[in-house]
């Protein structure tokens, strides 16, 4: 029942834990060799390149656009049909203050561009943004979990819980490895994509 994938694993417990220790280890050299220099802050061609590296080893769906519908929960994100136009959009948002780049962030997740490893390769879109913009980064050892989780479900409606989440989690520690890593560690539970036809819309 997993996803596809380059490994060959077909049962999805195995692939996640696969999937987060190639993805952790890519992480940390995206972290070391400046590859990311070369990609505008703030653009999804800089998202797509980070979920390239991350899962490029893992997915053939690595940094392209997905070309199904997903859900989680009973959220929808963005429908394939609109999800180019959505994408053009968020990049265009600005990014100046902490409030910008938290709701080009929830933006970006409402879009949610990747059949799966959107939360991991965005949150570190997002640092980087913090990072050019503000000199800051989010320490996500200092972020709950399940308190993270809970205030993205209701970013759509409202962004207030997000930000405060993330606000009291900053730090000036930009080039500490161990606050860069932890925003990598996946969710405790594993919870995939119920995937939905254009026509359930
Ligand atoms: N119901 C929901 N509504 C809106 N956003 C959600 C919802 N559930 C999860 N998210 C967001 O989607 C992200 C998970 O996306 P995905 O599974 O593609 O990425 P991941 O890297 O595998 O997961 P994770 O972020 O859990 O490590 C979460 O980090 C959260 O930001
Ligand atoms: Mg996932």
């Amino acid at each position: 029942m997993a996803l596809d994938n380059r490994l060959n694993i077909t049962d999805s417990t195995e692939l996640a834990r696969m999937e987060e220790k190639i993805s952790k280890k890519k992480a940390v050299e995206l972290f070391e060799n400046g590859y990311l220099d070369n990609y505008e802050v703030g653009t999804f061609r800089m998202l797509a390149a980070i979920h390239k590296y991350l899962f490029g080893e893992i997915y053939d769906f690595a940094g392209k656009v997905r070309t199904v519908n997903i859900a989680k929960g009973n959220f929808r994100f963005a429908p394939v049909m609109y999800l180019q136009a959505a994408l053009e959009n968020v990049e265009k948002m600005p990014q100046s203050t902490f409030d910008e780049i938290v709701e080009k962030y929830v933006e970006m997740n409402i879009a949610h561009p990747f059949r799966e490893g959107n939360g991991r390769s965005t949150r570190i879109w997002l640092d980087l943004m913090l990072k050019k913009e503000l000199n800051m980064v989010v320490d996500w050892s200092a972020v709950d979990k399940e308190d993270y989780l809970l205030a993205m479900e209701r970013s759509p409606i409202k962004d207030i819980e997000i930000k405060y989440i993330l606000k009291q989690a900053l730090t000036d520690k930009v080039d500490d490895r161990e606050v860069y890593m932890k925003g990598i560690d996946h969710s405790y539970y594993y919870e995939g994509y119920s995937v939905y036809k254009a026509k359930d819309l």
